[in-house]
């Protein structure tokens, strides 16, 4: 049986992830929106991509859940952006809504599927989808990591000027303003970065990160990032279809370690064929583990938003 991905939420990071998804061939892709026309088009579209990348991907769209039958992995993206006279907490309800209908729709097809959240705000959209879906904390987890860090280290390469496959990073925490992108364990080609930069310059990097969503909302004006974020969601996807066992920052529904308990929060997992296959607890000082604390009360205050 061919092996089968699905995206809910065809708009710019859904695309984008299963543009990628489809583009390696490791599996088909189906793509779903309450938009419609929208899924079908961009699923189209990408099929007719195939021969030109060589990859016989069978790409489909759909405005329901038939066919995203027996899915090995669900990625969701389907939310809401904030519009104006909403407020925050309207935003989490709007989008609790959603990823509670999204969730039962997409476990009552694919009852053992893992489900890899997008939507923000993504630690509570977690806690949402592993409360609604009934699976194991192993097979319900999100991307906020893998960009967080991608970011951080595209600033160190670029002030460096070194490439970007010798920074060597991590970030933990909410996707928000209280990650915190672990300095410590940051290193270039396997030099500390504290050896490299003096620290008002680290200092302003990883506050450039914290404010990256941001940057990029501020010049698109009309919506946020997807290329970066759609990369993200790719490497957790080819992690798991290929039983890879990468390390990547993911946000996972925390037992008791680093202290936390009954909380989704980004920290390092092993990601493989089983999803979540081990959550990997690393030292951190007295300063580090209060600026996760800090983050974890922010993520708890979202989560209080929702009642559950
Ligand atoms: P977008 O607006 O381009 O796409 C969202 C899509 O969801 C739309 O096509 C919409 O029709 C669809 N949708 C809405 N309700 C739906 C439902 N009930 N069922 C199926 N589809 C539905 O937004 P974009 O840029 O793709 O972002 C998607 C989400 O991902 C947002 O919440 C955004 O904040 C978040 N995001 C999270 C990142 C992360 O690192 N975790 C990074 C980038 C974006
Ligand atoms: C980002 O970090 C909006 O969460 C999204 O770009």
């Amino acid at each position: 049986m061919r092996r089968k991905v699905t995206v809910v939420g065809a708009g710019n990071v859904g695309a984008t992830a299963a543009q990628l998804i489809a583009e390696k061939g490791y599996a088909d892709v189906v793509l779903v929106d309450i938009v419609e026309g929208l899924p079908q088009g961009k699923a189209l579209d990408m099929l007719e991509a195939g021969p030109i990348w060589g990859s016989d991907s069978r790409v489909t769209g759909t405005n329901s859940y038939e066919e995203t039958a027996d899915s090995e992995i669900v990625v969701v993206t389907s939310g809401v952006a904030r519009k104006s006279g909403m407020s925050r907490d309207d935003l989490i309800n709007v989008n609790k809504g959603i990823i509670e209908s999204v969730t039962r729709e997409i476990v009552k097809y694919s009852p053992n599927t893992m489900v890899l959240l997008v939507t923000n705000p993504l630690d509570v959209m977690c806690y949402v989808a592993y409360k609604v879906s009934g699976l194991p904390r192993h097979r319900v987890f999100g991307q906020s990591g893998v960009l967080d860090t991608a970011r951080f280290r595209t600033f160190i390469a670029q002030e460096l000027n070194v490439s970007v496959a010798d920074v060597d990073a991590y970030v933990l925490g909410g996707h928000g303003d209280t990650m915190v992108p672990l300095v410590r364990y940051t290193s270039v080609g396997g030099v500390p970065i504290t050896e490299l930069l003096p620290k008002e310059r680290i200092e302003a990097i990883v506050q450039r990160t914290r404010d990256g969503g941001a940057e990029i909302v501020n010049l698109l004006k009309t919506g946020s990032a997807f290329y970066a974020p759609g990369a993200a969601v790719a490497q957790m996807v080819e992690a798991i279809l290929l039983d890879r066992k990468r390390v990547l920052p993911t946000c996972v529904y925390l037992e008791g370690e680093y202290g936390l308990n009954g909380i989704y929060m980004g920290v390092p997992a092993k990601l493989g064929a089983e999803g979540i296959e081990q959550v990997i607890e690393i030292d951190l000082t007295n300063d580090e583990r209060a600026e996760l604390d800090r983050s974890a009360n922010a993520v708890r205050e979202l989560v209080g938003v929702t009642g559950l």
